[in-house]
Parts: structure tokens; C-alpha cells; sequence
């Protein structure tokens, strides 16, 4: 019977043949054991000596990493490995066999990793990061359809820019200017008014200049948006959406936890309510911190964001920004007009900022108003500004980066190790 690693254990006792590649090996004269993996999952081959005929043997002892192979043997339930099985085999046949694959074992540098990235995809450990992003995508999917959420998908190409114009990666687009999308928020506006609650997924471009590890240039964000709801109750379905992520893939990713070496007693609390602290507090805080640096209007660098979080076992809301900080679209404080509807919300453990999002100005001589403020061009514009001149009514969203939420989830340091070719400052290649 053909199968894969990830169905074996449908097939307890009963001999199978999985397609497979040599992960690794160890060998001794009297045993082999293969380390295979076949996209699905890894396991253990065991080719011993004495039960196999002599030329199979030879095959198992000259196999090197990355060899293609299909395999035969006889699964066999294993109590010691966490996977549960193992594969006594019978059989191997050479599909291909690779020569000095150049990441073996040992320890290479982040460079090296990073040119190599289209077969450092193979590790154990990139494996288990693509996996938990897989399903933090799939749990996002299934939050939103059972909420009563419709997709929607904004446009890549755009004439207009929602999070400042000094990010943008500009093209043409036949004669006229275009740019690659940093945010789908303006057209998801556009379609909560058509459908209600919406929500999109998709790549967005930042042309940011800095290098660390919370940053991509191209990196992907889910950007729900909701008419008729106001600023409280955004947060709440923010926090309630990040819930079931985290505990979806506690539930289904156990393996994948376990090989990244994740404390998942640290993601075990992070249920509903999260905590909201806002800006105002937030700054009175971090000078009793002894941040000394920080006044009132300046935006939070990522030694404050870390302090902040680190005072809760959860993400927590950081509410109520100065407006001089934030995009020209969020509605105003009903009672101040130095800060706005919005929040972030701070992962635990030093990851940052995982969410943007605010309320939405609905009236349109304050839209107008702002845009002036921040220069847009009118023309571009137009079609947004119209949204509010049909029965406009107050509305909020949110925008959760991909990348930084699977960095935390998943335990790894940099952002990079969570999308499958990130592009980088310095890194269009591989
Ligand atoms: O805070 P941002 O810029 O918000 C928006 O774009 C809103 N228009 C979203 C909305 O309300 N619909 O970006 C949202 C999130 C951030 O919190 C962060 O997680 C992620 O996108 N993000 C990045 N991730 C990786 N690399 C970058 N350069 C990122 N910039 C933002
Ligand atoms: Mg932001």
C-alpha cells in the first residue's frame, strides 16, 4: 500500500511504501536508522541486517542526506519517539540520490541559511514553522466564516496609500502611477458597507527601510472590517480571533510545538479578555520604568513596547494614541482631540506589535478635513470620501501581520523564519 508519513498510523502491522527523502542517517554493521521525511511528517526507518537481503543493506548504509528514495517496511507502533511509530523496512529504491547537500547537521550561519533558503525549507525546524502558519491561516478562515464573516479580496495594484505615502513601492501602470498595496483597509471600507462584516488576506508591500526582526518588505495581514461597530467592540473581537489562533494551534500543531522547543504553558493563557492599557498610562508607566526618553507624542520604540508587554502574561491593548501618530482615517476621541479611536495590540515575549486598528471617521467633512491635513490628493481619493455621503454609519477594522503572530506562536527569534522567501532589506534572492 503507497502512503505517507502522515497516514501511517492507519496502517499498524501492515507493510506500506511511502516516497521519501534520507533527512538523515546512522549506521552501524549490523543496523541503519533512516531518518525520513516526506513532507507530510518524519519517522524513523529501521534497516537491520540480518532480516534484509544483503544488497538492501548496502543501499541503507550508502544513502546520504537528501537522497530520494521510495520505501518499504512494516509500520510498527514506537513508544519512545513522540511521532509514535517507526518503519521496519523491507525495501529501499534510489529515486535520486543527492550529492554534498550543503545543509548537513551542524550548525551553518544566518547568511549562509538565508541563501540557502529554498533548501533550508527542508529542516525539521522550518517544517514545524510552516506547519503552525499553515494553521494559524486555517483557524483564521474558520474564525471568521463561523462569525459571519465574508472574504474579500482587495487589489495588489493601487492608486492610493492608507498607511503614509513614504512607504510605498511605486510602479507603473501603463501611463499612470501604481502602487503595490500596503494595506487593503480603504477597499475592505468599501465592502463592509456591501456585505457587512468582511475580512481579506493577503501580501502587502512596505518599502521600510529598517532591519530588525519584526520587519518584512512584503509580508501578508488579515484585515477584517466591521460596519456598525465601534471601538470597544473591535477590540473584542480581536481578542476573541487571536484566542482561537493560539488555541488552534495548540491543539493541532502539538508536534510542531514540541520540535521548536516551545514553552506552550506561555500560550495555554492567552484566552480572552486581554488587557487594554492606554497610551496615556502607557507613557507614565515606562517613565517609572526609568525610560527616560519618552514624552508624551512620541511614537513607542521596541525596548518600550517589550516593557509594556512584559508587565502581562497576555498580548495587551495599547489604546487611545495621539492622533499626530496615526493614519488620517482613525475617528477621534468623542471628548479629546489630541487622540484617536485606535489600539495595537503587543504580543507577549518581546514580539511587538501583532495588530493595528481603530474606528473609522464617518463623517465626511472631518475625512475631508484630514486629508487635507496629510496631503492626499483629492482624485485618488474620491471614491473613499464617497463611501461617506450614502448612509454612512461608524465602523472599525483591524490589520493582524502573518509574520510576527506565527514568529510568537511558533517561539523563533526573527520574522524571517516565518514566511517560505522573505524579502528583506538586502534580500530579493532565493
Ligand atoms: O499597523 P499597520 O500598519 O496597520 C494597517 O496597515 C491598517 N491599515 C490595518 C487595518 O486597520 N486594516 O499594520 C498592521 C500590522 C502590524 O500590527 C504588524 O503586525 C504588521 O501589520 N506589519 C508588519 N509585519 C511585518 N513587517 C512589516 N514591515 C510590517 N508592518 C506592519
Ligand atoms: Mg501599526
Amino acid at each position: 500500500m503507497k502512503t505517507t508519513i502522515g497516514q501511517v498510523h492507519k496502517f499498524v502491522g501492515e507493510q506500506v511504501t511511502i516516497g521519501a527523502w534520507i533527512a538523515n542517517k546512522r549506521s552501524s554493521g549490523k543496523i541503519a536508522f533512516l531518518q525520513l521525511r516526506d513532507g507530510s511528517g518524519f519517522i524513523q526507518g529501521v534497516v537491520v541486517k540480518a532480516e534484509v537481503e544483503e544488497a538492501i543493506f548496502e543501499t541503507a548504509k550508502g544513502l546520504t542526506q537528501e537522497t530520494s528514495v521510495y520505501v518499504t517496511g512494516t509500520v510498527q507502533e514506537d513508544t519512545r519517539s513522540s511521532f509514535g511509530y517507526e518503519l521496519h523496512v523491507t525495501n529501499i529504491e534510489v529515486i535520486h540520490a543527492s550529492v554534498d547537500f550543503p545543509i548537513t547537521p551542524k550548525e551553518h550561519g544566518t547568511e549562509f541559511l538565508m541563501d540557502n533558503r529554498h533548501l533550508w525549507l527542508r529542516s525539521r525546524r522550518q517544517h514545524a514553522v510552516m506547519k503552525i502558519r499553515n494553521e494559524i491561516i486555517r483557524a483564521t478562515y474558520e474564525f471568521f466564516n463561523e462569525n459571519g464573516f465574508t472574504k474579500i479580496d482587495p487589489p495588489i495594484l493601487t492608486g492610493s496609500a492608507p498607511e503614509g505615502t513614504t512607504e510605498l513601492f511605486a510602479t507603473k501602470y501603463f501611463d499612470e502611477d501604481a502602487y503595490l498595496s500596503q494595506s487593503g483597509q480603504l477597499y475592505m471600507e468599501a465592502a463592509a458597507m456591501a456585505l457587512g462584516k468582511v475580512f481579506s488576506f493577503g501580501p502587502t508591500f512596505r518599502a521600510e527601510k529598517s532591519k530588525t526582526r519584526r520587519h518584512l518588505i512584503e509580508f501578508w495581514m488579515i484585515e477584517p472590517e466591521m460596519a456598525f461597530v465601534e471601538f470597544d467592540e473591535n477590540l473584542e473581537v480581536q481578542e476573541q480571533y487571536v484566542s482561537h489562533v493560539v488555541q488552534s494551534v495548540l491543539k493541532n500543531c502539538t508536534l510542531e510545538l514540541e520540535r521548536l522547543g516551545r514553552d506552550t504553558s506561555k500560550l495555554e493563557q492567552i484566552q480572552a479578555p486581554f488587557p487594554r492599557i492606554s497610551y496615556d498610562d502607557a507613557i507614565t508607566f515606562l517613565k517609572e520604568k526609568g525610560f527616560d526618553d519618552i514624552e508624551w507624542g512620541d511614537d513607542f520604540g521596541a525596548p518600550h513596547e517589550t516593557a509594556i508587554a512584559e508587565a502581562y502574561d497576555k498580548p495587551v491593548f495599547i489604546t487611545h494614541y495621539p492622533t499626530g501618530l496615526k493614519p488620517f482615517y482613525m475617528q477621534p476621541h468623542p471628548e479629546r482631540d489630541d487622540v484617536v479611536l485606535c489600539a495595537d495590540l503587543i504580543a507577549p515575549e518581546g514580539y511587538g506589535e501583532i495588530i493595528g486598528g481603530s474606528e473609522r471617521i464617518h463623517d465626511m467633512e472631518l475625512l475631508e478635513q484630514r486629508m487635507k491635513e496629510h496631503d492626499l490628493p483629492h482624485e485618488a481619493y474620491k471614491w473613499y470620501l464617497e463611501l461617506r455621503q450614502y448612509g454612512s454609519v461608524p465602523h472599525s477594522g483591524f490589520g493582524l501581520g502573518l509574520e510576527r503572530t506565527v514568529a510568537w506562536i511558533s517561539g523563533v527569534e526573527h520574522v524571517r523564519e516565518s514566511i517560505p522567501f522573505p524579502r528583506l532589506l538586502n534580500r530579493l534572492y532565493p
